[in-house]
């Protein structure tokens, strides 16, 4: 089993998403940790009704952006995990720590990159009109939201969605895909060649970089 961790900020509608598919197998690993920046992040109560150890790093204590990665990256080292998934994590890492672990950090971002990375997407994707709106998984490097792609999920706007309803659609399409993304990375059936950043994937796996529609 691969050891995990999770990173947030905030709700953690898709910290409780990972670990229901733990607990009922439909990942083939364990959440070692979770580590949160917002010592009032909601997602730490979720973390706790599950026992999962919970691990607080106040970015606000640190006054350089480097003293809180350094502290990051010492806890994560003890830790000897496989995988560290950036769940709703609203803090953007330096080189140091996103080169230490590249290939083994990915990064949950709702919108079809390389279309609106950094804030604000859904309100972006309506103010523009867009057809279509979505969710990338990829891996993290130290470029905000551009690192290799490994699996996008795509919605339809419809007419009647406003900004609440847009978010309800895309947290069902991420509570969907990740788990399933954790888990082929957990099975070795994606991986990242570290060398030409290309996301290689297993033949069988129908789980491939062009964006999977959902109907919701
Ligand atoms: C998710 O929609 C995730 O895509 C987004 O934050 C939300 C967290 O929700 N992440 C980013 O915007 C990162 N740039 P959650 O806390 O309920 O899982």
């Amino acid at each position: 089993m691969k050891k995990i961790v999770v990173m947030i900020s905030g709700s953690g509608s898709n910290l409780e998403a990972i670990i229901k598919a733990c607990n009922s197998r439909k990942i083939y690993g364990e959440i070692v940790f979770v580590i949160s920046n917002n010592p009032d992040a909601y997602g730490i109560e979720r973390a706790k009704k599950y026992s999962i150890p919970i691990k607080i790093i106040d970015h606000n204590k640190y006054s350089k952006r480097d003293d809180f990665d350094d502290v990051l990256v010492k806890f994560l080292d003890d830790l000897d995990i496989d995988l560290i998934i950036l769940a709703g994590f609203m803090r953007i890492l330096g080189e140091n720590i996103t080169q230490k672990f590249y290939g083994k950090m990915i990064n949950l971002h709702p919108s079809l990159l390389p279309l609106y990375p950094g804030l604000n997407t859904h309100t972006q994707a309506l103010n523009n009109k867009d057809k279509y709106h979505g969710i990338s998984i990829h891996f993290v490097t130290a470029k905000l939201d551009a690192g290799p792609l490994i699996a996008q999920g795509k919605i339809l706007i419809k007419a009647e969605d406003d900004l609440e309803k847009l978010i309800a659609r895309i947290h069902k399409v991420e509570h969907d895909l990740l788990p399933k993304v954790i888990n082929e990375l957990c099975l070795n059936n994606i991986y990242l060649n570290c060398e030409t950043h290309k996301v290689m994937y297993s033949d069988k796996l129908e789980l491939k970089m062009s964006p999977i529609y959902f109907n919701n």
